[in-house]
């Protein structure tokens, strides 16, 4: 079993949710009422961007069109887009904190 903790934000409380192997990290954030702010969902604006600050080796590798918006981001090495990340196989805990903001 994954667990997803997101940090509190602009946008809300704190949050935590259960995730299964292969699910998509938005439909997590969905269900969890996470704290990220979402607008396009497909790796266009940048505004789902998040650091992770734990269990990054529980995420699939960001895809090319992830990798291109987090490049143009000039995002941190520990970002990823929560619209775009996906849970890999393992057990453990995301901990997430939305970079949107900053
Ligand atoms: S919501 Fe636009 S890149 Fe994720």
């Amino acid at each position: 079993m994954i667990r997803v903790h997101v940090l509190e934000s602009s946008l809300g409380p704190a949050c935590s949710a259960q995730a299964q192997p292969g699910e998509a990290l938005v439909d997590v954030c969905d269900v969890a009422r996470a704290p990220i702010a979402f607008s396009c969902r497909s790796a266009s604006c940048g505004t789902c961007r998040v650091e992770v600050l734990e269990g990054a080796e529980l995420l699939t590798a960001p895809s090319r069109p992830e990798q291109e918006i987090l490049d143009i981001f000039e995002a941190r090495p520990n970002e990823r887009l929560a619209c775009q990340a996906k849970l890999g196989a393992g057990e453990g805990v995301v901990l997430l904190r939305w970079a949107g903001e900053d």
